[in-house]
């Protein structure tokens, strides 16, 4: 088995050899949590800062500490930053660094902390942050789904249920849909990052430290609302990343429904939509084909950000308070899957500003199936003040006449009608069209043209603020 010669130069006081290169593999971090970099010297900062202020450090140490850090995230960001595997994390890198920069100094600013509340501190600031990206993203979707709404809020298209076609709907509407739901998601997230808020550096190893640290001071200095006030749970939760991620599922899920919409509008036979040559792809080997690839993908991220939430659930289910290094496994799938979502909110972004609907086509398909039956039996009830079930008697037998005929309803004649129910007179004529039954669903929620447009505005404001 090969060796590594030298031993941890962090930790290796009572080490007299090196790890196993396999041990060194599994065990190192630093190839992905590198990405902490930017947090971890934020944090390393704000605890230095703290240090002097409580007169743990002197304010001397405490400068070349603050300069060294500096001058290690300039490194870092050029590139010119050596990452080593056999310092494990980043931040060992980051100290071991430091040391280099700085001598004896370097030492000190572990006083206090351990790497189990560092760690927690940085990946908490990196989730935060990508919360808040997150959701403004989702806000930019949003906006995007509104403008195709109010351009579109008296468009007719099938409403389906079992994806057979129900009712008329306005494509308006159905694009509104999409925007309360990604309302919710982004409430999710923004709920997730509230109860995130709370500040675990300080908390040491598991137990709290001995020295006189002011928390407060480190959590406000790096945006947090306040300590985390128990240290155990300080250093070994991780259910911010847990909701982070169910609120990404949860919005993945959502974002997954319509681009399956996508794909189906988009084939030959439904030609709802098209997608511009941007969001499109060739087949190398058929000439004429234009595949929705974008919304497919969308589609299948769902599973990857899914299976993330599913990953990090299964790693914390078994582990005792406090630390174990099964939470190292923390980081990885919640960095894909934040950022695959990010991925696929800038796609979806891009395709819902780049689709035409198909007027003529949505309207026509709007009409098949008998889609207006319900608008019939309605008529039926307000009309002849017929009980619900009897309209709905009434109006399958009418339904099943246009059948056997090959017509729709409203091409039936009103003899025809009246021998299936003498009572019925023309006014029926005014609710078999689609047009007329979109424009009639005006209570609160319905689908009618003039509530599309007073949601638009509803969200306009929401959305400017
Ligand atoms: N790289 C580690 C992680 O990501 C940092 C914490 C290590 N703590 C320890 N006690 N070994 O979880």
């Amino acid at each position: 088995m090969t060796q590594n010669t030298s031993g941890n130069k962090m930790w290796g006081g009572r080490f007299a050899q090196g790890p196993d290169a396999i041990m060194e593999e599994i065990n190192a971090s630093i190839d992905f949590d590198k990405k902490l970099a930017r947090q971890d010297i934020e944090g390393s900062k704000a605890h230095a800062a703290m240090l002097v202020h409580c007169s743990i450090l002197t304010p001397e140490d405490g400068e070349k500490i603050t300069k060294g850090l500096d001058t290690i995230l300039l490194e870092i960001e050029k590139g010119d930053f050596q990452f080593s595997r056999s310092l494990e994390d980043i931040h060992m890198n980051v100290e071991a660094r430091l040391r280099d920069l700085i001598g004896e100094a370097a030492g000190r600013l572990h006083t206090a902390r351990s790497r189990n509340d560092q760690v927690a501190t940085d990946f908490k600031l990196w989730v935060r942050d990508t919360l808040d990206t997150l959701s403004e993203q989702l806000a930019d979707l949003q906006k995007a789904f509104v403008q195709l709404a109010e351009k579109n809020h008296d468009v007719v298209m099938p409403g389906f249920t079992h994806l057979q076609t129900a009712q008329p709907v306005t494509f308006g509407h159905h694009m509104l849909a999409y925007v309360e739901m990604l309302g919710r998601d982004r409430g999710r997230f923004q709920d997730a990052r509230k109860r995130l808020n709370e500040c675990p550096l300080g908390s040491a190893a598991l137990a709290g430290t001995p020295f006189p640290i002011d928390r407060m001071m480190t959590a406000r200095a790096l945006g947090f609302d306040g300590p985390t006030a128990n240290s155990l749970d300080g250093v070994s939760d991780r259910d911010f990343a847990l909701e982070a991620l169910g609120a990404a599922a949860i919005c993945s899920v959502h974002l997954s429904r319509f681009a399956e919409e996508l794909v189906i509008w988009c084939s030959a036979q439904f030609g709802f939509v098209s997608l511009s040559d941007a969001f499109s792809t060739g087949s190398s080997i058929m000439p004429q084909k234009r595949n929705p690839d974008a919304a497919e993908l969308v589609r299948a991220k769902a599973g990857r950000i899914i299976g993330a939430l599913n990953a990090l659930l299964i790693v914390m289910k078994g582990l005792p308070l406090a630390y174990s290094k099964d939470m190292q496994e923390d980081k990885e799938q919640t960095f894909d899957a934040l950022e695959n979502l990010s991925l696929v909110l800038a796609a979806m972004t891009g395709m819902v500003g780049d689709l035409t609907p198909n007027i003529a086509r949505l309207k026509e398909a709007a009409g098949h199936g008998f889609s207006t039956a319900t608008d019939l039996a309605d008529w039926l009830v307000r009309s002849l003040d017929m009980p619900f079930r009897n309209a709905h008697h009434v109006t399958g037998a009418l339904v099943a006449l246009a059948e056997e005929k090959k017509c729709g309803l409203e091409d039936l004649s009103l003899a025809a009608m009246q021998a299936v129910e003498p009572r019925i007179h023309d006014g029926i004529f005014d609710v078999l069209s689609v047009e007329k039954s979109v424009a009639s669903r005006k209570a609160y929620g319905g689908t009618a043209p003039e509530n599309v447009l007073e949601q638009v505005k509803r969200w306009k404001s929401l959305l400017d603020e």
